[in-house]
């Protein structure tokens, strides 16, 4: 399989190192390998494909998507761009493999994955983090009852990269080319997972905040803040659930701070992406006794220990970071092409957080409680 890698960024490179490094992470590296890549500028593309073996380069996708040698496109542009290029792949018969989100509005979302459906091609969304080993342990467990009824949870998404304004707004703080503002760029991810681990949204209420009105714009001119530099949410689940979603580029202190805690009738469990290589886990079933028994949270260590093919490298015992999200995602998309199957999160995942997103930005707007089947 050839991949054709568009728009080679941080994202880019991210996808072009897993890629590259399956045969190492999974037994079963599934032959893969790039075959094109294209940035908006010729002369980064050049250099991109021979710094990296990154076969032919352009500036035009079109060279990529109508190229029959081509089977897969990986689209890692800015989100304004991405339901044109995923269309125009997914008419051309190319399996799609798309960063999050999937596009600027629900109805172009939507209208995404019945193409993929219609066209009976894989396409699959970068919700990378569902492939942390910590996040694989949580649902596992959450799966299992170990947490019973789920009740509440709180999460939390937080950066601190657009409080300093001497500095140019980056393309994700303009909602002319991002589509929205750090609710698209952080909240899809916590969104997602919320609707991974714990279920279906039935309605939200949402709030935007932008503390900074006036700062340098994209092209360094003094310009006036389009999108929402933090979003708060209170959330209700179909399961009755109740939680709340902050996130956040202008938290003081941040790096990337993923967070959240979900309460069931039996359990809880509570994960941070800076500790990544454990999750923490409370069950009511640790008995009491004298001094508290055996309760209280458990550190559980999640570290490399992926069930095969994966885990091959490195040791079980290693440490992961973020990219090992990203490597499992890569090979989950490669693997359902191979073995023809369905994969989760797929364009109808795309689709249905980035109907939840477009409920929150309605709420923050018409300042009252939406719910999802309003769509
Ligand atoms: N899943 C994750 O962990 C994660 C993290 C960061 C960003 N993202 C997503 O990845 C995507 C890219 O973000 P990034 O951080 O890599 O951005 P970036 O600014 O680092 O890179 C964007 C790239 O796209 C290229 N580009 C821009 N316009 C183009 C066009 N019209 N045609 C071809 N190439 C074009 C640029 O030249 C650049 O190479 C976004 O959708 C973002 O939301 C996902």
């Amino acid at each position: 399989m050839k991949i054709g890698i568009l728009g080679f960024g941080s994202m880019g490179k991210a996808h072009a190192y897993c890629i590259q490094n399956l045969p190492y992470f999974f037994s079963d590296s599934l032959g893969a390998s790039i075959g094109a890549v294209c940035t908006k500028n010729i002369e980064n593309a050049k250099k991109a494909s021979n710094r990296y073996n990154l076969g032919f380069f352009t500036d035009n996708e079109d060279d990529i998507i109508y190229n029959d040698d081509i089977d897969i496109i990986d689209i890692c542009t800015p989100n304004i761009y991405h339901y044109q290029t995923a269309k125009k792949a997914i008419l051309a018969g190319k399996h799609v493999y798309c960063e999050k989100p999937l596009a600027v509005t629900y109805k172009e979302a939507k209208e995404l994955s019945d193409l993929a459906k219609e066209h009976n091609v894989k396409c699959m969304i970068v919700f990378n983090n569902r492939f942390l080993s910590p996040i694989l342990k949580a649902k596992e467990l959450i799966d299992e009852g170990k947490i019973g009824k789920i009740l509440s949870f709180s999460i939390k998404y937080l950066h601190s990269s657009a409080l300093d304004t001497s500095k140019n707004a980056g393309w994700k703080q303009d909602k002319d080319i991002c589509g929205g503002g750090v609710l698209f760029d952080l909240g899809s991810h916590a969104l997602d997972l919320i609707y991974y681990l714990c279920g279906k949204f039935a309605s939200v209420y949402g709030k935007s905040q932008i503390a900074y009105p006036k700062r340098k714009g994209v092209d360094g001119q003094e310009w006036q803040t389009n999108a929402d530099e933090a979003f708060y949410m209170i959330a209700t689940l179909e399961n009755g659930a109740h939680g709340t979603i902050e996130v956040s580029k202008i938290t003081t202190g941040a790096n990337d701070d993923l967070r959240f805690e979900i309460h069931g009738e039996k359990g809880s469990i509570a994960f941070d992406l800076m500790e990544l290589n454990f999750l923490d886990f409370y069950s009511v079933d640790n008995s009491d006794g004298n001094y508290g028994g055996t309760r209280g949270y458990t550190k559980i260590e999640c570290v490399n220990r992926y069930p095969s093919p994966g885990g091959v490298f490195p040791g079980i015992k290693a440490p992961i970071g973020w990219l090992r999200g990203h490597i499992g995602s890569y090979h989950a998309f490669l693997e359902s092409i191979v073995n023809n199957t369905y994969k989760s999160p797929s364009f109808d995942d795309g689709a249905y957080v980035q109907g939840v997103l477009e409920c929150a930005y309605r709420s923050d707007k018409e300042k009252r409680e939406v719910m999802i089947s309003e769509l």
